[in-house]
């Protein structure tokens, strides 16, 4: 991801938190319209299943269940079964210092609260996908996602691009770096207990992902009284790389949506929880073990929302296949590709779905 980030650029497009306060400030039947480009054909509510059945909450695992030797085994499967059938969990007790979340989100939402022209000194330059803007823009007549993003490498220390990390709040860098530092070691325990949980070496995901970049978005969902139904915060997709941890920071608004079976279900984040779901790459090396789910984001009429999404990537001149500990006597799946090549095409094109990963695939699962 590393040197494709910086290679590859995303068109320019209007700052939708400026362009959203503008109409939100406006009483209710004046003549502002949302633009066109930002309005999808259909309400974006109609297939949703809503919250409050059971069957619409995605798997929560314990991270304290999954270390417990007593608990370790079922929790595991736990883990594995959310992993294939859902491609999404909550994490709970994932031992993340509350006060390492806090500073970051109280550094977040001050963040987007600056006024634009100090939010662009991090601004994306031409040819970059990081600094602050927008990703996935490649004509001038797609439909555009009601929201701003900024985007950073994080790890490792040395890849960073400091002209894209912001100064203002001034703990923000330190509050991102211990995030980051957090992050990454969860994320190569769950790596651990997810190949186990498949009978597979438990050092064999680790071992892809260690030492290799971590990117991490935060996404600005304003809220859009006009047509809130009717726009989307982030088009539908699979995430490219391998594991993502997604924080909620507003915990009461919820946005983030995820299909299944061909019905979009709405997560209701639980409090305090990590949601973490499986990207392309770790699909494919895991032979279909785990899987790459399709989710997006809805835009609420009166709340802003905002989320961290921390993306671990293998590295960007490995060969992405199946993996041999994740094979033993199936068929494989999946062509192998090179992730340099993946991704520079997953950026050179909207956001549309799984239709990247579904190239690939040899066989149905
Ligand atoms: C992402 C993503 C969902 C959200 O950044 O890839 O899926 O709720 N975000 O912000
Ligand atoms: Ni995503």
């Amino acid at each position: 991801m590393a040197e494709t980030a910086r290679e590859m650029g995303s068109l320019p497009v209007t700052n939708v938190q400026a362009l959203a306060e503008n109409f939100n400030n406006n009483g209710v039947d004046d003549d502002l319209q949302v633009p066109q480009r930002y309005l999808t054909k259909e309400p974006s509510a109609e297939e949703v299943v809503a919250g409050g059945d059971s069957n619409c909450v995605i798997p929560v695992i314990d991270l304290n269940r999954l270390v417990d030797p007593r608990s370790s085994s079922s929790e595991c499967a736990k883990l594995v079964s959310a992993c294939r059938h859902w491609g999404f969990f909550q994490l709970i007790n994932h031992g993340v210092p509350d006060q390492v979340i806090g500073n970051l989100k109280s550094d977040v939402v001050k963040f987007f609260n600056q006024p634009l022209e100090d939010k662009e000194e991090c601004a994306q330059r031409p040819g970059s996908l990081e600094g602050y803007g927008q990703a996935f823009v490649v004509s001038e007549d797609q439909k555009l996602d009601w929201a701003d993003m900024l985007y950073i490498q994080v790890q490792p220390s040395e890849s960073r691009d400091l002209r894209f990390w912001p100064t203002r709040p001034s703990s923000f860098r330190n509050s991102i770096d211990a995030y980051s530092l957090e992050a990454r070691e969860l994320g190569h325990r769950l790596l651990e207990f997810m190949a186990k949980g498949v009978g597979a070496d438990p050092a064999s995901l680790r071992a892809v992902f260690q030492g290799q970049a971590q990117g991490m978005r935060l996404n600005y969902y304003p809220p859009c009284r006009q047509a809130a139904d009717r726009v989307l915060g982030l088009s539908p997709h699979s995430d490219p790389g391998g594991l993502t941890l997604l924080l909620q920071i507003n915990d009461y608004v919820h946005g983030l949506q995820v299909k299944k079976d061909g019905k979009w279900f709405a997560v209701e984040a639980v409090d305090g929880a990590f949601i973490v779901n499986v990207g392309d790459a770790l699909e494919i090396m895991s032979n279909g073990k785990f899987t790459s789910v399709e989710h997006r984001a809805v835009i609420h009429p009166t709340k802003e929302r905002t989320s961290v999404a921390l993306f671990f990537f293998p590295s960007s001149d490995m060969i992405v296949g199946p993996l041999p500990e994740f094979m033993k006597g199936n068929q494989v799946r999946y062509r192998s590709t090179s992730y340099q090549d993946y991704m520079k095409q997953y950026f050179a094109e909207k956001l549309d779905g799984r239709k990247h990963l579904d190239r690939l695939r040899l066989l149905e699962l």
